[in-house]
């Protein structure tokens, strides 16, 4: 039977929403926000303002494109958590609404699990490589930076997690002390290009496992600047695309070595990446590059589905509604789900959720 899920995204300050019929994609409408550039970073109220204007018609825009009717959907899919609580109560409450006016049943869907999902999306016009299970995913976004282990569509479980800033922090924060707009990310990707990786040497962590630490880094790229500015006022401006790729270098090569450790581990070798950062060039270049080196399958998403999206949602919507798992209407939203935790299971607590709108 063809399953219709309509997916909604609020989590951050991307409002978006997609309709997905079984895995493939019909439609997926994205608002980002430019409110928050002025400030160098999202700031919550602003955000949630944002998607408060912006969900009625990107909802409408996603069924519209999708030529699907609200009639038609099966089950409306919406990010429960991680993220900022004002930004994805819109979400939440936007969902509830509509599952009440057209009696809909809901599915919760934790954010992190459709970063990973979004790799079992199709295309309208071709299919896209699909990872099998298990498999590892290094998920890496401005919040989290994790590799996951996943067994199943909803059986995942973190083995490796930052016990400080996350990748994307890391690229933002350095971006910011350079003075590049915000997010930085993006900015440095594209100055390292033309820049020498190994210009510059920044420190690493040693961590014992598989978790990361980027703190160090940031603190050894901030000492750099401030020593080299000192003794020159222009250096940063001379030196920018050499900065931004031996960061790059640096943080890459930090990612890669714990992925690596986890394969090993594991003895996995289908290897995906997802989140914001699974953009950059360099991981995805130094994913590929270490996969033919150690006979790994590698698993890039496609550019639209790194940042935050809502097909991504109604995937991991769509797996949750064929395994039963519906939401009631006294759901609320997470800013912390707390079953992310390293060595739990990515799995919201299904026992407590009694069905109460019943799948037609
Ligand atoms: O997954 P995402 O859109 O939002 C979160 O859930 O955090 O990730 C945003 C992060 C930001 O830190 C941004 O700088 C980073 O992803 N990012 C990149 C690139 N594109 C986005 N970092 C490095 N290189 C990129 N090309
Ligand atoms: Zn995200």
């Amino acid at each position: 039977m063809d399953i219709t899920i309509l997916g909604i995204e609020s989590s951050c300050d991307d409002t978006s929403a997609a309709v997905l019929r079984n895995n493939v994609l019909l439609s997926n409408v994205i608002a980002s926000q430019a409110v928050h550039v002025k400030y160098g970073g999202v700031i919550p109220e602003l955000a949630s303002r944002a998607h408060q204007q912006n969900i009625v018609p990107v909802v409408d825009t996603a069924l519209r494109e999708a030529g699907v009717g609200i009639g038609d959907v099966d089950a409306i899919a919406f990010t429960r958590g991680p993220g900022l609580v004002g930004s994805l109560l819109v979400g939440v409450s936007f969902a509830k609404g509509l599952s009440i006016a057209g009696n809909i049943p809901m599915v919760e869907v934790n954010h992190l699990q459709g970063h990973i999902l979004s790799h079992f999306i199709d295309l309208p016009d071709r299919t896209l490589p699909h990872p099998e299970f298990p498999f590892l995913c290094l998920l890496v976004s401005g919040g989290h930076t994790q590799i996951v282990r996943v067994d199943s569509p909803l059986a995942m479980e973190i083995i490796g997690t930052t016990i400080d800033d996350a990748a994307g922090e890391a690229f933002d924060k350095c971006a910011k002390v350079m003075g590049l707009p915000y997010p930085g990310g993006p900015v440095i990707d594209r100055l390292a290009k033309e820049g020498d990786p190994e210009a510059f040497r920044f420190a690493r962590p040693r961590i014992e496992g598989l978790d990361y630490s980027f703190s160090g880094l940031k603190t050894s790229f901030l000492y750099t600047l401030r020593d080299r500015v000192a003794a020159d006022p222009e250096f940063i401006e001379r030196r920018k695309a050499d900065l931004c790729a031996s960061l790059q270098h640096t943080i890459v090569s930090i990612l890669l070595d714990k992925l690596v450790k986890a394969s090993k581990q594991t003895g996995i070798r289908d290897i995906a990446i997802a989140g914001g950062v699974s953009a950059n060039s360099g991981l995805r270049d130094g994913i590929v590059a270490e996969g033919r080196k150690r006979g790994w399958r590698t698993f890039l998403p496609e550019f639209k589905f790194t940042t935050d999206n809502a097909a991504m949602i109604a995937m991991a919507g769509c797996y949750r509604y064929r395994n039963g798992e519906f939401s009631t209407l006294d759901v609320a939203p997470e800013a912390r789900l707390e079953e992310l935790s390293q060595g739990e299971k990515l799995k919201v607590k299904s026992e407590k959720l009694k069905v109460n709108l019943s799948p037609k």
